[in-house]
């Protein structure tokens, strides 16, 4: 499939994606402001970038940044192949704990993250994420944070990739129908 910038449909334009992060970001605040003063924050890198970024300047609290990379896909199409290309680098045991990810696609990143990451027993295992392809069981895993409910496109942008093209686009779009060829 060739993708040309000239195909791609603005889903989310910028405004509307950091008004979102906004809210989200105040949410996350008053849900965690009783529990504790810093919340420890996972990126999956590397479409989350930028909503982990935008996200945690929206958060008045401490946040102690963690990075992970794993990689699942291939072009628009999920690979099946989970690789993990770097982990945390230190124990959150007995920690508040968020995942933030770019897309909630099939679920099965996700599910592998959250299952190792609950080896280490936080107190608390969440995770927010940008978009929610939510027509899909997630293999029974929700994200208690949803930037938005998108259809079951195939979406670019704002961190999103295709073969590792479009992320820094600066809104979330789609293909137009029947030029995805
Ligand atoms: P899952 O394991 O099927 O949930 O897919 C997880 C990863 O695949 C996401 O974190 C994204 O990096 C990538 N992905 C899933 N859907 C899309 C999409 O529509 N556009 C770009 N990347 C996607
Ligand atoms: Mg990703």
């Amino acid at each position: 499939m060739e993708i040309t910038k000239e195909s791609i449909e603005v889903l989310y334009d910028g405004p509307t994606i950091q008004k979102r992060i906004a809210e989200l970001g105040k949410e996350i605040a008053k849900d965690y402001a009783p529990l504790t003063d810093t919340l420890y924050m996972v990126c999956v890198l590397k479409g989350s970038t930028h909503f982990f970024s935008d996200l945690l300047l929206n958060i008045p609290i401490d946040v102690h940044y963690m990075f992970i990379q794993i990689a699942s896909y291939a072009g628009s199409s999920s690979s099946g192949q989970i690789v993990v290309k770097s982990w945390i680098e230190e124990s959150v045991q007995g920690k508040h704990v968020i995942v933030v990810e770019d897309i909630l696609d099939s679920g099965k990143t996700l599910k592998y993250v959250l299952n190792y990451l609950s080896k280490y027993h936080p107190e608390t295992l969440e995770v927010a994420t940008l978009v929610d392809k939510a027509s899909k069981d997630h293999y029974g895993i929700k994200a208690k944070y949803v930037g938005f409910n998108a259809p079951d496109y195939f979406l670019l942008g704002y961190g999103l990739d295709y073969n590792q093209r479009f992320r820094n686009l600066p809104f979330i779009g789609y293909v137009k129908h029947g030029e995805e060829a």
